[in-house]
């Protein structure tokens, strides 16, 4: 075990709060959905029965509907905004009235399979619970066809340039005073604007006026829009959750006809004039016409062709260090805020998953390596300017403590000392 995968062991611990983890201490004090499922990926590297535990604290907050919430406010912290009573939500424990990102599913197969005796009973008793919320989004967010968010911070990647057109419509004027509480963690200039965030609070509110009913967020929300990123997570998702379904003897016909119908959707979210998978504004029908890594999980599901190849090959040959969240050639590329350009490490395992997959071995190297080189240099951030490597964001940050363990720190020793000799 080298220095490193103990440092990250140990970042895993310290934002263990008992049954959940934290994705940093400060910035985010609560239990987030998509940071929980890696953090048990990375459990399970050291402490199998600590990574169930993590899926089942997050399964447990399901909503009545099959919801899993973004945020579970498990203990008050007035170091975050919006807590618990601006999303008003009316459960036991608090949460938000939104989702997020469902890797759950296929990092639970990762999990189950480091001993899938051990994890047998574990995975049987949080089957159901995935299925109803798999069955959620299909139900509620694919009416459409491809998988749609009522907030932009239910693709997890917040204020990407994918959202701009559907944020554009939101009106924002009647959000009043609060004060926000992110860019007291951190440079303000790595966050999202203030613009952004009026709008982000406006739609909250609009949830809390109508009983955050989904049907109805659905059919008047503020911001409706199709995410390729959501679709192409929840597309393998759904074929993942099959394979553990079948290992439990279970019948999967449903999830199958779910993956079938949204892959079947899929070209209503190819832009050919961008020629790349693009997020739409479901109001108008009207593209982004952005490029950004929600288009580059197609390779997660299968579902990459020679001109998104040549689309990535052309954004990432772009920056040193792969993948920008945004198309550094694009006016609107920001190398160190947020989702607007920074490399993500957490975006990378996953598009790591499908170029493995689609056999390109080679850009999974060079992937791995240029990840790995963010973490030794400058430690477990949250994301990276992808230009000159500068940390932005939070620190000790949980899911690059995760995908060092899991992923990018992997076998790192060896592969160096061959790279060496
Ligand atoms: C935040 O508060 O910035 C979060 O990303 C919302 O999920």
């Amino acid at each position: 075990m080298t220095m490193l995968d103990e440092q990250a062991r140990e970042v895993l611990r310290r934002n263990d709060r008992g049954g959940y983890t934290v994705p940093t201490d400060g910035l985010y004090p609560y239990q987030w959905n998509w940071d929980s499922a890696f953090a048990a990926w990375g459990f399970a590297t050291f402490d199998l029965p600590r990574a169930w535990q993590e899926l089942e604290t997050l399964m447990a907050a399901q909503w009545d509907d099959g919801m899993v919430p973004h945020i579970i406010f498990h203990r008050s912290d007035p170091g975050y905004f919006p807590g618990p009573d601006v999303w008003a939500t009316n459960r036991t424990p608090a949460t938000s009235g939104i989702s997020q990102p469902p890797v759950a599913a296929s990092l639970a197969r990762l999990i189950w399979q480091e001993d899938e005796e051990m994890g047998q009973a574990r995975l049987a008793a949080l089957y159901p619970r995935l299925v109803a919320w798999h069955r959620w989004w299909h139900d509620k967010r694919c009416t459409h066809g491809p998988a749609a968010i009522t907030h932009p911070w239910e693709s997890g990647r917040d204020n990407c340039p994918d959202w701009d057109i559907g944020m554009a419509g939101v009106d924002s004027s009647g959000v009043g005073e609060y004060t926000r509480r992110d860019t007291g963690h951190v440079d303000p200039s790595m966050r999202p604007s203030k613009a952004e965030y009026d709008r982000y609070i406006a739609m909250v509110q609009f949830g809390v006026s109508v009983g955050w009913d989904q049907q109805r967020i659905v059919a008047e929300g503020p911001f409706l829009m199709a995410d390729p990123g959501i679709t192409f997570i929840l597309l393998r998702a759904h074929q993942d959750l099959a394979v553990l379904g079948r290992a439990l003897g279970q019948d999967v016909s449903e999830i199958e006809s779910w993956a079938m119908e949204l892959r079947n959707a899929l070209p209503l979210i190819w832009n050919p004039v961008l020629q790349a998978y693009d997020a739409k504004n479901l109001r108008t029908g009207e593209f982004a016409g952005v490029l950004g890594s929600g288009a580059f999980l197609a390779y997660l599901a299968g579902a990459a062709n020679p001109e998104l190849d040549a689309q990535l090959m052309r954004v990432w040959d772009a920056v040193q260090y792969g993948i920008p969240s945004a198309d550094p050639e694009a006016e609107i590329f920001d190398p160190r805020r947020y989702w607007r350009g920074p490399a993500w490490p957490v975006v990378n395992s996953l598009m790591a998953i499908g170029l493995r997959d689609a056999g390109r071995d080679d850009l999974v190297a060079r992937l791995k390596n240029e990840t790995a080189e963010l973490i030794e240099r400058h430690g477990f951030f949250e994301y990276f300017d992808p230009i000159d490597a500068t940390p932005c964001g939070g620190d000790n940050f949980t899911w690059t403590a995760a995908i060092w363990l899991t992923w990018a720190g992997k076998d790192r020793g060896e592969e160096r000392a061959k790279g060496a000799a």
